[in-house]
């Protein structure tokens, strides 16, 4: 099997991923989206770097922040392999979904998953209608990029005159209600969910309202209930993910609220305080997607 690990940076998760693909038989070649090019007048128009011919996977563990331009062509690349018959995990529609906010939010309230209550628009003037109906002093609402991650960009809002220019937020207002944490810790959770199934799962203590580890956040052991498990597990469903982090805020009954589902998860906090091992576990069920959908045809005698 010709297997790619399409990966950018990180390189803690680069060699966990490159070694439990070896672990298990596979022989992978690592590269960038970045580096893929379109080639037409003969062969094989797709030129994926140490791919002679196309490869039978490719494991996506991040696409190069860029330009928009840039993105769409890496995206257009993922779903040119997929069409072409290459496993890639994740698959290109489960990026585009988790990658915009707004259709993650909109997946997990079709599927009925409790998630805080969301509004997306493109005005400003809509936005300012929706902060003065919905937020107030002491309930705010969160305004967050549309393609933001690691705690980026995040801003607490209670008036309209708040609201950034229409420009400086890329013409897009996701703004969700604030969840207050009840007893007073800045905690969150992180459930890791591959093939399906959550395996791993941990508390994140930050030292403000946004606890990504980027931004400070101390990952701690987490018993997690099975509420938690399985919530994570329909949301991953909902938005058809392979392997995912789906982020937990506690809804002050005993019950959880999805924050977001990540389709390029990092791993290196939670692996510190958990069992599971993350990256076996996602070389697994990568390669036997990759086994399942180049499955050899019975030679009938
Ligand atoms: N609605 C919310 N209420 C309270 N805290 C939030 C809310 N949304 C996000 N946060 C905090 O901000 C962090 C980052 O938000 P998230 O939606 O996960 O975006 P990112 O892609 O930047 O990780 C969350 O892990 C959580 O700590
Ligand atoms: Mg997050």
């Amino acid at each position: 099997m010709r297997i790619g690990l399409a990966a950018d940076n990180g390189d803690w998760h680069k060699a966990r991923l490159l070694a439990a693909l070896r672990a298990q038989g596979a022989e992978p070649v690592l590269f960038s989206l970045a580096d893929v090019a379109v080639v037409t007048g003969g062969g094989e128009p797709l030129r994926v770097p140490g791919f002679p011919a196309l490869p039978d996977g490719v494991l996506l563990r991040t696409i190069a922040g860029g330009t928009f331009e840039a993105t769409t062509m890496r995206l257009g690349v993922l779903h040119a392999l997929a069409a072409a018959g290459v496993t890639v995990w994740n698959g290109p529609v489960a990026i585009e979904r988790a990658v915009d906010k707004a259709a993650t939010s909109l997946l997990i309230a079709r599927a009925g998953l409790p998630t805080p209550d969301t509004f997306v628009v493109s005005h400003r003037a809509a936005a300012a209608e929706i902060v003065a109906r919905e937020a107030g002093p002491g309930r705010p609402l969160v305004l967050k990029p549309l393609f933001g991650s690691q705690g980026e960009g995040l801003q607490l809002i209670a008036r309209p005159d708040e609201l950034p220019p229409e420009d400086a937020v890329s013409r897009v207002y996701y703004l969700q209600r604030y969840v207050a944490r009840s007893d007073g810790l800045w905690r969150d959770y992180r459930v890791f969910v591959c093939e399906g199934r959550a395996i791993a799962g941990m508390i994140r203590e930050g030292d403000g309202w946004i606890t990504n580890v980027h931004r400070g956040g101390r990952p701690l052991p987490w018993a997690m209930p099975p509420r938690a498990a399985e919530l994570a597990e329909a949301a991953a469903a909902a938005v058809g993910v392979d392997y995912t982090g789906i982020d937990l805020v506690a809804d002050g009954a005993g019950g959880f609220l999805v924050l977001e589902v990540n389709a390029m998860p990092a791993w290196s906090g939670l692996q510190t305080v958990c069992e599971a091992d993350i990256a076996a576990a996602v070389a697994r069920g990568f390669l036997a997607a990759v086994r399942a959908a180049h499955r050899p045809r019975r030679v009938v005698a």
